[in-house]
Order: structure tokens, then C-alpha cells, then sequence
């Protein structure tokens, strides 16, 4: 081992200001910070303060200066639509700047919102570049989200505009786009001034006079140029999943963004300018933000926007006809893919198929990965697996194997050790250091590193209040896990209502509330349970009202139903029980991590201060006639 980890990780933490001074060398600014950390206000911190610069120009502009117009930037793969399409830095820039144009000439101005809600095509990255461009403040809305959960984004953001495409394809199915996007401006008190759509071939739609115009419209504008603006300017607000129904704006600025994204390029995915990088997410979650658009394109790479699944029908290959086609480097995904791709091809004969001699590295992240699958993975690969840990708020990796710093060796299981940058503890209740090996609460010492979530949107308090507040001077995770003797950081769940489903983040609350809306439904839980391919599903459990008589079937349909119309398809909620009640503690508390073991099958003892013991075996008598546990 070279020690460089350890170097690069005891610089950032003794002296952050010389080590992201020096990462930040690599970043083109219009005006010099005037200093690298600004502490004044914790725990809003400032980086770069003082600092002039533009993301897009970062993204585009100076590599076709450097030269470099006939890079690849992106390709756009799209299985769905059978289309490859690619995309130079050169034509890339044109298109961002004549949308900023229109953007701008819709009187779209610096500091302004405007939501995406797109699927999986090339419009959608340029809309994001553009805003960018403008100094405009972007908020992907995730396709699979139903329009309440939309509108609840567009009435917290106050979009001045909104840009969305006709549909969206799900393999064989189309998702129509549009109502869902007239439903949540129907629901919605603030107005947008205008709706730009993309016409989809595949299922055009009309548009409202006075309210929408076509994408080609808004691409008639002149091209504008990079607005500078300042490092702490926010470049972009994302909706993640809280504790109750209402998501949480996630806000990230521009200049420490800027930084940390360029030196993890470097550092902890050892790719190389030039080279291509894959992440294989949605440019609605924040890995698609950081690793489809942002990252790949800072380091002048070659990004893939791959509208499709991880296993196509009927060509479990999917995955591997677009490395080896694409030529892809390094490869990022959820632990989920990987365990699809096993179900379809257990002994990786697609695999073999294709020229693979390519990829040097695969990345999991966005659910625990077990360690099954990463050894699968690696046997199958040939090349280093590594599970590295991250949350929406914080943007990019806190415990990873820096890959392009110093590979250390790999223990399944564990995300390594922490980024360099995020000095990480595990904490007991009462707030003392566990001791190794021991889980706690996973937790990073103030000041969080550049790129890290700035504070919430017009939501400084619960900033605070949510991740301050727990144990002064530390960043509350909301993840429990813990540090072994090695060092090594082991994440292993949550310690809130917050479920994984495929490598997507969900909140079992907001479920929650959709059931108890229910007329017939009295009370309510939703637990994540154990599930072979999503890692995690929503499973309800439901106490019906007294003298509602209801078949156990109807009631379900009609409970899943609403959360897909609610919530979305993507909520994968597929089953929901009738129990007479719910195991609860004396004071009232939902033992809802009692029927989590019960669902999984794992050995749990009855609690202290459970009201009734009794209802647990009714309960496990119920899940045993659906099937659980699903291993
Ligand atoms: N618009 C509309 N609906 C969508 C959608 C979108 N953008 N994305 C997903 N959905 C729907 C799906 O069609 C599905 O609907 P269904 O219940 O009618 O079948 C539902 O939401 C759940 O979607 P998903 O969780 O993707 O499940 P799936 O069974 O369709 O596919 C996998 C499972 C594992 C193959 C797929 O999730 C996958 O390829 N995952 C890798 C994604 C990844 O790497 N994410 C990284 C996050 S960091
Ligand atoms: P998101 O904000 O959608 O990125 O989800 C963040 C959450 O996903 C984290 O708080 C973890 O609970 C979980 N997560 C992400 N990556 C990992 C990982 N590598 N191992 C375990 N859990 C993970």
C-alpha cells in the first residue's frame, strides 16, 4: 500500500483548507475565491466564498476551448426506442446554449426555478446544462413519481418554468407524461408562466395554448453565453425523501460542487479525461445528477444517458452490449442491477457473449450491497467491485475505496473507509465513541467537505433541526453502521422510516399517510421488507375501521392503487395485509422493526414493553399465508 489514502485523508481533515485549495486548482473560475472555508455560521458553512464561476462552462465551454470540440460528451442509449445517438462537446454546447437562450428569453433570470420532469433523453440533461448556464436553479423531478408528488416539488420550488417531455417508455409500455404533469398543475397554487414539451414520436401530444411550447420553439433562440455567478450560488435543488410526506429540497451550490465532483473523478473512480463513464441511474436521483451530468462532463469523459433496465426481455445482456459497445471504462450502478442480471443469468452466459476486456472498474451504491452479490459481480467481471456509501444530501461519496488515490483491499460487505474529507464516527445513544465492531449511529464531523448540501430549501430550521441537532458538531447520517478493527465502515441501514427499493429512496411515512386516507382504514404501518432482486419492498399492514366488512383481496387492490396513483409505480408497493391490530409498545408505539424480522424471517425477541404478545403470532400466521419470508 502507498499510504496515499491515509496522506490525502489526514491532510483533508487537519487542514481542509490546503487540500481543497489544491483540488480546486483544477477548476476554471472567473474570479478567485477569497478563501477556501468560510466557518462563521455553522453548520452553514461556505466554499469558496468570494469565488466566480459557472458549472456549465466548467461542464462544456472550456473543454471545446481546450480544443477538444470532437470529444464525445455524451451518448444517448436507449434500448427502449432502439436509438444511439452521440453528442460532442461542441454540439452539446450549441444545444445548452440555445436553450439557455430560450430559457432566457422566457424571462427565465439568475436565482429562478425550473422543474424537470423528463425521462430519460438527451433534452433533459441539455435543460439541466442550460439552467446551469444561466445561473437558473434546476429541480429534476423524477419520472416515476405520480403527479401529487410532483405537485407537492412545484408548490415548494415555485418553478417559473417548467420543462417535461410527452411520455416517458417503460421497456413495452408508454408512460403518457403530459396528464400527469396537467394533474399536478391542476393541484397546484403557484403557475408556472410556461410548459416547454419535448414531442415524443411515440406518443405526441397537444399542447395548452398560452401555457406550453415544443422544445424545437424554445431551441430557436439566439445562443447566450455562461453567466458567472458566485461558488455559493445554488446550482440546483433535489427532493428526497424525509420522515413524513413532505420531501426535502436538497440544495448544493456551485463552486464547492464544482471541486469535490472534478477530485472524485480523479480520486476515488480513477477514470481519465477521455475515457468513458457509466452511470447507470436516472438523471432524476442525485447520482444521476452527480455521475451522468456533472462529473463525467467537469472531467471532460464521456458520459452514456441509457434510457432502459438493467436486463431487457429477452436479453439479459443488456448491460453488457452497452460496455462493450460504448467501450466503457468504469461502470456505476445499484447493488439491484446486478442482482436482476443474476436472476436472468446465473452463470453469466451473456456475459461471455461480449468483448468486455474494456471496463477496469465497477462501482455499487444506493442500497447496502450484500456481499453475494459483489463476489458474483467480480467473478463475473474479472475487475475490482466496490460498494461505496452515499446520500442524496451530501452528493458524492463519504466512504468509498478511493480506486484512483489507492486501492486498498476489499472486505464484501463494507463501503472501506471514509472519503477523505468526511471525518466519520459511530456514536452510542448517549453520544460516546462505539467501540469497534460495535453499531451505532454513523455520524460526520462538522464542517461536512465541498459539495455537500448546502442547506434545505427555504427550510433553514429543519437544516438544522434534522442533521445538527443530534449530537453537536456532527452531521447526523440517519444511517447506522460500524467501524471494525481495520478501520473499515460497515453501513448497515437506517435508523429512520426510510426504505431502499431497488437503490431508490422512500419513505415508508408518506406511505403511510396515503393508506390511513383510505375511508375504511383506521390505522396503519408500512415496514421495508426483505426482497431477492429490490433489496427492499413496502409491505403494509392495515386495522380496518370497526363494522367495515371487506375482502382481504379488494381492500389490497384498492390500497395499492392509491399509493401508485399517489406516490408512483416506483413506491413497488405490491402487498398490504389486514390484521385486527398492530403490534404495538405499552406507550403506543408501532413496533414496526418487530414485523420487519417477522416478514424477513429473521429471529427476533419480543419486547419488554409490548402491549400484547399476542398479535405477533397473528401477524406471522398472516405473513406466512403471503408467502413471507421471500427468500
Ligand atoms: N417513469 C414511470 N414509471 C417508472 C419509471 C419512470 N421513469 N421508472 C420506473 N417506473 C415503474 C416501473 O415500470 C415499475 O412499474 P410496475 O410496477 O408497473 O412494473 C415500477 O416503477 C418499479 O420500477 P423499478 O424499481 O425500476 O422496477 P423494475 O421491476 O421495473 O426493474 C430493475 C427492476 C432492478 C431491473 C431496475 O430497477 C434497474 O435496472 N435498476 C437499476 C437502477 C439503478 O441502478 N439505480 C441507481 C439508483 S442510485
Ligand atoms: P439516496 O439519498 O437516495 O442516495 O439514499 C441514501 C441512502 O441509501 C443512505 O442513507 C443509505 O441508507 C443507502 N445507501 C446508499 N449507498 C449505500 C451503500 N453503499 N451501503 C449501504 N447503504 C447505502
Amino acid at each position: 500500500m502507498s499510504g496515499e489514502y491515509e496522506r490525502a485523508f489526514h491532510e483533508a481533515v487537519s487542514n481542509p483548507e490546503k487540500f481543497w485549495g489544491a483540488a480546486a486548482t483544477k477548476v476554471r473560475w472567473y474570479r478567485h475565491y477569497d478563501q477556501v472555508l468560510t466557518s462563521d455560521n455553522p453548520p452553514f458553512y461556505r466554499w469558496f466564498e468570494g469565488g466566480m464561476v459557472n458549472s456549465c462552462y466548467n461542464a462544456l465551454d472550456y473543454h471545446v476551448e481546450q480544443g477538444l470540440k470532437d470529444r464525445i460528451a455524451l451518448i444517448y442509449d436507449s434500448p427502449v426506442t432502439k436509438t444511439v445517438k452521440k453528442f460532442t462537446y461542441g454540439e452539446l454546447r450549441d444545444l445548452v446554449a440555445r436553450c439557455a437562450g430560450g430559457l432566457q428569453a422566457l424571462g427565465v433570470l439568475k436565482g429562478d426555478r425550473v422543474v424537470i420532469y423528463m425521462p430519460m433523453i438527451p433534452e433533459a440533461v441539455i435543460a439541466m446544462l442550460a439552467c446551469a448556464r444561466i445561473g437558473a436553479i434546476h429541480s429534476v423531478v423524477f419520472g416515476g413519481f405520480a403527479s401529487r408528488e410532483l405537485a407537492t416539488r412545484i408548490e415548494d420550488a415555485k418553478p417559473s418554468l417548467i420543462v417535461s417531455a410527452s411520455c416517458g417508455i417503460e421497456v413495452n409500455r408508454i408512460i403518457p407524461y403530459k396528464p400527469l404533469l396537467d394533474a399536478a398543475l391542476a393541484q397546484c397554487s403557484h403557475k408556472p408562466s410556461k410548459c416547454i414539451v419535448v414531442q415524443r414520436k411515440e406518443a405526441p401530444v397537444d399542447l395548452v395554448e398560452g401555457r406550453d411550447l415544443s422544445w424545437e420553439t424554445l431551441l430557436e433562440a439566439e445562443p447566450v453565453p455562461c453567466v458567472p455567478v458566485n461558488s455559493t450560488d445554488p446550482l440546483y435543488l433535489l427532493y428526497t425523501s424525509g420522515t413524513t410526506g413532505k420531501p426535502k429540497g436538497v440544495l448544493r451550490d456551485n463552486g464547492g460542487h464544482l471541486v469535490a465532483l472534478t477530485w472524485s473523478m480523479e480520486n476515488i473512480y480513477g477514470v481519465r479525461p477521455g475515457e468513458v463513464f457509466w452511470a447507470a441511474s436516472d438523471i432524476g436521483w442525485v447520482v444521476g445528477h452527480s455521475y451522468i451530468v456533472y462529473g463525467p462532463l467537469f472531467y471532460g469523459c464521456t458520459t452514456i444517458l441509457y434510457e432502459g433496465k438493467s436486463v431487457g426481455t429477452p436479453d439479459p445482456g443488456a448491460f453488457w452490449r452497452v460496455i462493450a459497445e460504448h467501450g466503457v471504462s468504469v461502470l456505476f450502478c445499484a447493488p439491484t442491477a446486478f442482482r436482476a442480471i443474476r436472476k436472468e443469468d446465473p452463470h453469466g452466459d451473456y456475459i461471455k457473449k461480449y468483448d468486455l476486456s474494456g471496463i477496469r472498474l465497477l462501482f455499487l451504491a444506493g442500497e447496502r450491497c450484500d456481499p453475494d452479490t459483489l463476489l458474483w459481480a467480480r467473478a463475473q467481471l474479472g475487475v475490482p467491485v466496490i460498494d461505496h456509501w452515499w446520500q442524496t444530501e451530501t452528493g458524492w461519496a463519504i466512504g468509498a475505496n478511493c480506486a484512483g488515490l489507492e486501492m486498498l483491499p476489499v472486505k464484501p460487505g463494507s463501503c472501506t473507509k471514509p472519503v477523505p474529507g468526511y471525518d466519520i464516527s459511530v456514536l452510542d445513544a448517549a453520544g460516546r465513541d462505539a467501540p469497534a465492531g460495535e453499531t451505532g449511529n454513523v455520524v460526520v464531523k462538522m464542517p461536512l467537505p465541498p459539495g455537500c448540501f448546502t442547506t434545505l430549501w427555504n427550510n433553514d430550521t429543519d437544516f438544522v433541526k434534522t442533521y445538527f441537532s443530534a449530537y453537536p458538531g456532527y452531521y447526523l447520517t440517519s444511517d447506522a453502521g460500524f467501524i471494525d478493527t481495520d478501520g473499515y465502515l460497515w453501513i448497515m441501514g437506517r435508523t429512520d422510516d426510510i426504505i431502499n427499493v431497488a437503490g431508490h429512496r422512500l419513505s415508508t411515512g408518506a406511505m403511510e399517510e396515503v393508506l390511513a386516507s383510505h375511508p375504511d382504514v383506521a390505522e396503519c404501518a408500512v415496514s421495508g421488507v426483505h426482497d431477492p432482486v429490490k433489496g427492499e419492498v413496502p409491505l403494509g399492514f392495515v386495522v380496518l375501521k370497526a363494522g367495515v366488512i371487506t375482502q382481504q383481496d379488494q381492500i389490497e387492490s384498492e390500497l395499492i392503487a392509491m399509493i401508485r396513483q399517489k406516490i408512483g409505480p416506483i413506491a413497488s408497493f405490491k402487498a398490504a395485509a389486514v390484521v385486527k391490530r398492530l403490534p404495538k409498545t405499552r406507550s403506543g408505539k408501532i413496533l414496526r422493526g418487530t414485523i420487519k424480522k417477522i416478514a424477513d424471517g429473521v429471529p427476533y425477541s419480543v419486547p419488554a414493553t409490548i402491549d400484547d404478545p399476542v398479535i405477533l403470532d397473528e401477524i406471522t400466521g398472516i405473513l406466512r399465508e403471503m408467502g413471507y419470508p421471500k427468500r
